[in-house]
């Protein structure tokens, strides 16, 4: 394929608080949560995933959400998303004051099972009981779709049992669906048949990537979801984190790596470089690593 011109801007979505923390072991106190989302929103980032309303049992990380939501200044430009598993989750995100938030679902069946004790029709259906809420609260809603092209349990994962979940989350209504590379091992000839892959009559406007940096493929598959029209890429500061149900992944591309090749690229991320950085500090100074 022949290369393309680099778009004007791009939009990131910081999901540091989320993503990043999620599978950190070590308590993180809620007051310094609220002050990794405050450096964050001074960055003039426009969305943060700030945490998210899954059992407690299963994240203990993010057992506080409500009260970090209720802690952190609210920038009018920032959009701030909760990610949910489920009606308790959705529920409990509305009740903390949420206005956008995300679910998730997955390609593979074992990682659907590990990581929400569920077949991907049930968590199909798990959202289909949903629905109805986000909608009456006129909700926006990003869907997450794990594992894209490689599973921790069942190794790489065929186009083909991608789309059809993609077009059921279309379906329900989802505004932006962000295609994840859950353990990092995507690579961009990988991710490039995958976006081939999307029929013409699904506005690739409404989709995002979300890059894990285990193996140091995400900046180049970032380069080739440009190349494929995307627009919209998940990254966190300080490059933490991972899934605690996805062995062996690291954490998501780092916030600072892609504004700064943004910054190289005459690509606009009207974000504060400088604060992005100062949080990405702050959270891994925090971090017994
Ligand atoms: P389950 O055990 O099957 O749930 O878990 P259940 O409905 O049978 O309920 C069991 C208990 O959990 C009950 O409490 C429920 O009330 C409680 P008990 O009666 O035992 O005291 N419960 C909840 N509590 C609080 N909030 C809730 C909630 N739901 C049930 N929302 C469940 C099913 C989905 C809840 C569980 O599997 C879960 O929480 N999974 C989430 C795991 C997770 O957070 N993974 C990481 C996020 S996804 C990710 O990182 C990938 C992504 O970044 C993209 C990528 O990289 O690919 C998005
Ligand atoms: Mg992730």
């Amino acid at each position: 394929m022949s290369e393309k011109k680099l778009p004007p801007s791009i939009r990131i979505v910081e999901v540091g608080p989320r993503d990043g923390l999620q599978s950190i072991l070590q308590r993180i106190e809620t007051a310094d949560k609220i002050k990794y989302i405050d450096l964050l929103s001074s960055a003039e980032l426009p969305e943060i995933e700030v945490t998210s309303f899954v059992s407690p049992k299963w994240v203990p990380q993010l057992g506080d959400g409500a009260e970090v939501f209720a802690g952190i200044r609210k920038r009018r430009m920032t959009v701030y998303t909760a990610l949910v598993p489920n009606t308790k989750g959705l529920e409990a995100a509305i009740d903390a004051g949420f206005r956008s938030v995300a679910v998730f679902v997955a390609a593979s069946e074992t990682f659907s099972k590990k990581n929400t004790n569920c077949t991907i029709a049930e968590s199909i259906a798990r959202l289909e009981q949903m629905q109805p809420i986000w909608k009456a609260e006129d909700l926006r809603v990003r869907g997450y779709l794990s594992t894209c092209w490689h599973c921790p349990y069942e190794g790489k994962i065929d186009p083909e049992q991608v789309l059809p979940v993609i077009d059921q989350l279309f379906r329900l209504g989802i505004d932006e669906i962000s295609l994840g590379d859950t353990i990092g091992k995507a690579q961009p000839d990988e991710v490039a048949a995958l976006l081939q892959r999307l029929p013409k009559e699904w506005a690739i406007t409404d989709f995002a990537l979300h890059f894990h940096d285990t193996f140091g493929y995400a900046l180049s598959n970032v380069e080739a979801g440009l190349q494929h029209g995307i627009r919209v890429y998940d990254t966190s500061a300080g490059g933490i984190g991972g899934c605690p149900y996805a062995p062996g992944a690291s954490g998501n591309l780092s916030t600072e790596a892609l504004i700064s090749w943004c910054d190289d690229h005459d690509v606009a991320t009207n974000m504060k470089l400088d604060q992005v950085r100062a949080a990405g500090a702050f959270i891994r100074s925090l971090l017994v690593l």
